[in-house]
């Protein structure tokens, strides 16, 4: 099947980009500048041209504290950019695979987050998102709403690549311990991605709409960074002895996060059997691949 993914550079663009012919797909991709999800008649042009059999979109705007200064941009890439591709998709009789993420809620809940949870976004950027979502439900039929949460890709910059970087230069380590979400490898990502775009090729029709889709441990920031360094330490030696455990209070960020973004991925599991690996398989295999 032929899918077409925008925002090809980013994380999970990447590992589309790169698993989709092994799972036999053919991906045409659009990095951001030969497809600028903004350009409403690019979007048109592009999905026209290729009549895709779907479109996965990976484009967005993720840079959570910079969005609250830019909040045009934002609300453009992550609004917009969906809008156009959900119209031209529903022009073309396409359907399209959009993602979204654990940033539409506010944190406050102490179980996890189902598809039919309110949202109620603290931030630009999960505003912007959560507008996305709702710009692709009023467009287009044929869509799926994939969110998922605190992604880490080979490729790109993410949360374990700062980490090991920091315990190879620092001996002391202070992490925020009082935010809980379920850490997404973003190779575990896109092979669920292809899973979803296969079954709709195969003629599974009564699967649109939201779902919940990450990892399968929920865990602290700090939990998660102490788990990354154990690994690490079996591989090359670290510099970094004493992991700290901190509030958020004592690390202030310009925009809010949810302090509690677990989600529940029951729907994908029952509807497409699609479950994501705990924690440590994912980055044992997020260690193997950045050796190789
Ligand atoms: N990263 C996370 O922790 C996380 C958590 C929850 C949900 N998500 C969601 O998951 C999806 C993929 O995230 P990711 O981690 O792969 O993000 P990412 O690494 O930041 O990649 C996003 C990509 O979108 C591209 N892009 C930006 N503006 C664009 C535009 N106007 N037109 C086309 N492409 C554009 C970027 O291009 P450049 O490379 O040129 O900047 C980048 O390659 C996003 O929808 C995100 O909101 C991510």
């Amino acid at each position: 099947m032929k899918i077409l993914v925008t925002g090809i550079n980013g994380q999970v663009g990447w590992e589309l980009l790169r698993k989709g012919p092994l799972h036999g797909c053919r991906i045409i991709s659009f990095d951001r500048n030969a497809l600028d999800i903004t350009d409403s008649q690019a979007v048109s042009r592009e999905i026209q041209n290729n009549s895709p059999d779907l479109v996965i979109n990976c484009g967005a705007y993720t840079a959570v504290d910079k969005a609250e200064a830019e909040t045009e941009k934002c609300w453009s890439v992550n609004r917009d950019g969906p809008a156009w591709l959900a119209a031209s998709c529903a022009r073309e009789h396409i359907p399209l695979i959009h993602l979204s993420t654990d940033y539409v809620f506010n944190g406050q809940a102490s179980k996890p987050y189902t598809e039919t949870s309110p949202t109620d976004p603290l931030g630009i950027y999960g505003r912007s998102k959560a507008a996305g979502e709702q710009e692709v439900r009023a467009r287009l039929e044929r869509h799926l709403i994939i969110r998922t949460s605190w992604v880490y890709g080979i490729h790109g910059h993410n949360f374990v690549k700062t980490i090991l970087r920091l315990g190879q230069e620092k001996e002391e380590l202070k992490v925020v311990a009082d935010q809980w979400g379920c850490p997404t490898f973003a190779g575990d990502l896109a092979l669920a991605l292809l899973t979803m775009a296969k079954e709709i090729h195969a003629g599974q029709s009564n699967c649109w709409g939201t779902y919940h889709c990450c990892g399968a441990t929920a865990v602290s920031w700090h939990e998660f960074a102490t788990l990354i360094l154990d690994l690490a330490r079996k591989i090359h030696p670290v510099k970094v002895r004493n992991i700290i455990a901190i509030t958020s209070e004592e690390f202030p960020t310009i925009a809010p996060r949810p302090k509690y973004s677990v989600l529940d991925c029951q729907k994908v599991y029952s509807v497409f059997g699609i479950q994501l690996p705990d924690l440590f398989s994912s980055l044992e295999a997020f260690f193997a691949e950045q050796e190789k």
